[in-house]
């Protein structure tokens, strides 16, 4: 399946906020993500549909990807897999060297996804969430 991912800086942002929200228990408005897209070198990675979305941020020869959400209703479909290759492509086009993310040490799911697009896992935050919960440090080199 073709799945075009469009890379933009003002996405429908309170589409987006709604589809963070069911997918996290503390999710961002649309305030919350219009303020993330203001940095120029930030963008959303949205989606048909809005069936799900991504935010990256390129800072100097870093990339960091800030959220990844898809609605639950079109999971298991590769659509994170297309975001996160359509991130790695963009983040490449700005000279970016890795790309660096956080996710949750339960979140079976996303680290597998993850480790099938090629990010290793480089560390653990140990209790770093209010829950006690530990965060796992995962990058990807640009090539
Ligand atoms: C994690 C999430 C983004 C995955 O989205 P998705 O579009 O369903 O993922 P894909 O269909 O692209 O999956 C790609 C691969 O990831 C892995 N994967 C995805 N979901 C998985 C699951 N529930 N269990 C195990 N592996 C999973 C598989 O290897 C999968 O490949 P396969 O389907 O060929 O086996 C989605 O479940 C989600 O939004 N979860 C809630 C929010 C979240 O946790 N975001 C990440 C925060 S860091």
């Amino acid at each position: 399946m073709i799945i075009n991912i469009e890379i933009t800086q003002t996405p429908d942002a309170e589409k987006l906020a709604a589809l963070h929200a069911e997918c996290f228990p503390a999710g961002w408005d649309a305030a919350a993500i219009r303020d993330i897209l203001h940095t120029a070198t930030t963008r959303a990675f949205v989606a048909p549909d809005h069936a799900g979305f991504g935010l990256l941020r390129v800072v100097a020869e870093e990339a960091e990807m800030l959220t990844l959400a898809v609605g639950r209703s079109h999971r298991r479909q590769g659509i994170a897999g297309h975001i996160v290759a359509a991130m790695y492509a963009w983040a490449q086009e700005q000279g970016a060297h890795a790309v660096f993310l956080e996710v949750r040490e339960s979140n079976e799911a996303a680290r597998a996804l993850y480790r099938k697009a090629g990010f290793r896992e480089t560390g653990l935050r140990k209790g770093y969430y209010p829950t006690g919960e530990s965060t796992v440090l995962m990058r990807i080199d640009v090539k």
